[in-house]
């Protein structure tokens, strides 16, 4: 595969190791480009990978044009490369909240992947939603569906419109989970336990109930059960989650990300 990646930040860097540790592309098949020289310098010595400052460079004689610029930095990205995008190649854009129709208008360009991955990525254990034109052949969704899958898990869909839910969800639901390791932290050091064992106590607790979860097959709400004894400590805990209104907080919470992820699309 013949890859360009439009900016190698975070999420850039983190599509190309995964890309590579799967050996879906080599390094000379693949062109970086960034403002950042430095973030150039890096990645051409960490990756072995072609790099230029130039974007139009990046993307000539490219079958996948991955666009991971920071949206603000879009509209400048997608004044440089319209016209010099050819109708065979694809554009597989992870920018949240960047709308197919503004890719693709922006740069007078029919085949293109919108997909919306997580920070887990980096360790292999992301969660992407995608979705594509049209105008995207069955062997480029393939592509999409490969690069996506080197990450984590991906989850196609038909309809743009899953993917501002999917922001809202495993999107941002990274910190809502780095948010509740460190209430959950804070208290234990606060009943008296050292910070260190606080820490291995709640991830490893964390990290196991969701492998648990995913292995047992059983709804959430069956094993909170079966873990709750009727005067037990369990459940003098999960009575204080709900008098303070946990799962409509959890409600609120998700639907603003959720609101503010159209705002941002618009
Ligand atoms: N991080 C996540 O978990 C996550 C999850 C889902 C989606 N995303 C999306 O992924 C995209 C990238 O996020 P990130 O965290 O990787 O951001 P980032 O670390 O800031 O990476 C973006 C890179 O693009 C460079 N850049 C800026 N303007 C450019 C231009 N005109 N041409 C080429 N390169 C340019 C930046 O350089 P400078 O820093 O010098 O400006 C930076 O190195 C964002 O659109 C974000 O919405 C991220």
């Amino acid at each position: 595969m013949k890859i360009a990646l439009i900016g190698g930040g975070n999420m850039g860097e983190a599509m190309l190791a995964a890309v590579l540790a799967k050996s879906l592309a080599q390094p000379a098949s693949i062109s970086v480009s960034d403002v950042s020289r430095e973030r150039l310098d890096h990645l051409k010595k960490r990756y072995a990978v072609t790099v230029t400052p130039r974007n139009p460079e990046a993307v000539s004689g490219k079958e996948i044009i991955i666009l991971a610029v920071k949206p603000q930095n879009l509209p400048e990205v997608m004044a440089e490369l319209k016209g010099k995008i050819e109708s065979s190649q694809l554009v597989l854009s992870i920018i949240a909240g960047a709308k197919i129709n503004t890719i693709s208008g922006g740069l007078n360009h029919d085949a293109v992947v919108r997909a919306m991955p997580n920070t887990p990525a980096r360790v292999g254990e992301g969660m992407s939603v995608w979705t594509a034109t049209r105008a995207v052949t069955k062997e480029q969704k393939q592509a999409a569906k490969s690069i996506l899958g080197a990450m984590g898990k991906e989850l196609y869909v038909e309809d743009e419109a899953y993917l501002d839910m999917a922001t809202a969800v495993s999107g941002s639901g990274p910190a809502y989970f780095f948010l509740m390791v460190e209430a959950l932290v804070d208290a234990a050091v606060e009943i008296g336990l050292p910070p260190d064992t606080a820490q291995e106590l709640v991830l490893q607790t964390m990290l196991g109930s969701g492998k648990f979860i995913q292995s047992s097959g059983e709804a959430p709400a069956e094993l909170r059960k079966k873990v709750t004894s009727p005067g037990g400590t369990t459940a003098a805990a999960l009575r204080q989650f709900e008098k303070g209104g946990f799962s409509e907080l959890v409600r609120r919470a998700v639907r603003a990300a959720y609101k503010r992820a159209r705002e941002l699309g618009n």
